[in-house]
């Protein structure tokens, strides 16, 4: 993984924090790590279209996981649902290089957030194979005390 990069995207960080008009929200917990990312999604027609029109992100995650998340919010605007689904947690991270193994994940959590958003809207909270957090309302913080988990081991990211 390229460090450098790596901490260019941290101080970089775009679209974080939650979308209080968003059309769909997904959310996934990693089962390696105990971290988790919630994705909100705007869409927005254009030339008859329905396209992402801006996406955003809370991570209670590492910080592979918030660049990532903030590369992916990134790269999914204007495109449609379908292109969306198509992309993959290895583009979402390429601009970092090579993820290490154990890194791997972080990225994958990324592109669950992000399918479950998009499925989210012809099913709710059941989109995905991925573990979602069935409670896809208010903050991640809500969810983490709603399931009983400790701030612990887990990294807060405060949205401004
Ligand atoms: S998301 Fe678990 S270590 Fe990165």
């Amino acid at each position: 993984m390229d460090e450098a990069a790596l901490q260019q995207a941290l101080t970089d960080t775009q679209n974080l924090g939650e979308m209080p008009d968003a059309d769909a929200v997904g959310t996934v917990g990693s089962p390696d790590c105990g971290d988790m990312v919630r994705l909100w999604i705007k869409y927005k027609e254009k030339d008859g279209k329905k396209v992402i029109d801006k996406a955003s992100f809370q991570s209670f995650g590492c910080q592979t996981a918030i660049a990532v998340a903030s590369i992916a919010t990134e790269l999914i605007r204007g495109k449609t649902k379908e292109e969306a689904l198509s992309m993959s947690a290895e583009e979402f991270s390429r601009p970092l290089g090579a993820l290490p193994p154990m890194k791997i994940h972080c990225g994958q959590m990324v592109e669950g957030a992000l399918r479950a958003a998009l499925e989210a809207e012809n099913k709710p909270a059941a989109g995905s194979a991925a573990p979602i957090v069935s409670d896809q309302s208010g903050t991640l913080a809500d969810a983490l005390s709603a399931a009983g988990k400790t701030k612990g081991k887990i990294k807060i990211v405060l949205t401004s």
